[in-house]
């Protein structure tokens, strides 16, 4: 048996937008009313009014941990004008993960803003820091004796998402494409590295990396909590002849957040498949039988990948796989993908490397950025009824928890 840290954290990860149902105060409601080919979140999978029979699956499965985010829009729905309903709620959250043994991992801001805030130029908008930190001061008073917090979730797909839209408010008949969705096979290479060209933009990236440091500083002046952000994790490789320029795209679409996680108390590891770079630019995922719903390749190796360029980069900073998943109706491929991830992980942390736990993507079947056909979820979800189903994949993880380790 392969045996994890004392005190490994393993659970599951999810995010306000995608599980809660009717963040109508939030930017993506209201894109979703008026973009083309974009799926309704609708009542999502009402996990706001559900949430402690969804900790308590996870509990009773054998996980110790559950990461999941506060929603700004709901916490401050006019600008300035806090919600003290909206924020007890998120504390009887955090109160009803204690009172199970669960650890809580929360997220402040994973991907929507307040309408209010992107009506005013969101993060593009002078101001946005100040705005967000008004949020993180507010947001400080529920966060007593909360351990791991992230400020915000994959800054780096956030400016991914911001061009996608643009992209879609400018081309008027243009259909959504979640850029956590691969483009259909038909996209061409060129389209992938025009792409990565607007991820790059340099001045929205160090743009996050200071709203980041400033609110770092407000909760380690507030809480007690260790403080990091999560980061999306390509494990890109270079094709031959395609060295220089994987060095390039990589500083552009992560390295620039991972130099930003330098003086973090941890950071989260996002990663789901691998991607080759060559002399022209990012390869699109070749076209296998077993790729997944979201069009990726099947990589469980990423995960160690991506490990090991991170604490690289960072220089040592303690780690978390705050996402690690695969979109797949197959929940044995599940098991299969989440198990050979596992291994992975388990040799880079044989070789020194400080991982502090694994939260799988994701608790729920749920709402994927305007699709609900991939389903990353360790339980589905009747969306009728609501009613939970809990996969094998969720007693596989439960099960390794409980032994701290994989057979
Ligand atoms: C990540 C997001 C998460 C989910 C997964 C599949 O990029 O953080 O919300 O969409 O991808």
């Amino acid at each position: 048996m392969t045996t994890f840290p004392n005190g490994f954290l393993w659970g599951a990860s999810t995010a306000p937008h995608q599980i809660e149902g009717n963040n109508v105060n939030s930017d993506w409601w209201a894109q979703e009313q008026v973009t083309p080919g974009m799926e309704l979140s609708g009542d999502a999978v009402d996990s706001y009014h559900r949430y402690r029979e969804d900790i308590q699956l996870l509990a009773d499965a054998g996980l110790n941990s559950y990461r999941f985010g506060i929603e700004w829009a709901r916490i401050e729905p006019l600008p300035g004008r806090f919600s003290k309903a909206e924020l007890a709620h998120y504390r009887r959250m955090i109160d009803h993960c204690v009172e199970l043994g669960i650890t809580p991992v929360i997220t402040l801001q994973h991907f929507t803003t307040p309408l209010w805030f992107a009506k005013d130029g969101g993060w593009s908008a002078a101001d946005a820091s100040d705005k967000f930190e008004r949020f993180v001061t507010e947001a400080t008073t529920i966060l007593d004796g909360v351990e791991w917090v992230a400020t915000m979730n994959e800054p780096n797909m956030q400016a991914a998402i911001m061009t996608a839209m643009k992209r879609m408010q400018e081309q008027a008949g243009g259909q959504w494409q979640s850029p956590t969705v691969e483009a259909d096979s038909d996209e061409d290479r060129e389209q992938a590295s025009r792409n990565f060209l607007t991820y790059a933009d340099p001045t929205i990236s160090r743009k996050f990396v200071d709203i980041h440091h400033a609110a770092r500083e407000i909760l380690h002046a507030r809480t007690d909590a260790k403080v990091g952000w999560t980061i999306a994790a390509g494990a890109l490789t270079a094709a031959p002849g395609g060295e220089a320029k994987l060095e390039e795209i990589r500083y552009g679409k992560e390295d620039i957040f991972w130099e930003g996680s330098r003086g973090d108390d941890w950071v989260g590891v996002q990663a789901y498949s691998s991607q080759e770079v060559d002399a022209t630019g990012l390869v699109p995922h070749p076209k296998r039988p077993d790729n997944t719903l979201v069009g990726t390749t099947y990589r469980p190796d990423s995960l160690e990948m991506a490990v090991r360029h991170a604490t690289e980069v960072t220089q040592g900073v303690p780690i978390i796989i705050t996402e690690n998943g695969i979109a797949t109706r197959d929940d044995a491929q599940r098991i299969r993908y989440t198990d050979e991830a596992l291994q992975g992980l388990h040799h880079a942390i044989s070789d020194g490397i400080d991982v502090r736990g694994y939260l799988h993507w994701t608790l729920l079947d749920n709402f994927e950025w305007g699709h609900w056909e991939p389903t990353f979820g360790l339980i589905a979800v009747d969306r009728d009824t609501f009613e939970r189903s809990p996969k094998p994949s969720l007693a596989w993880l439960g099960a390794v928890a409980a032994r701290n380790g994989i057979a």
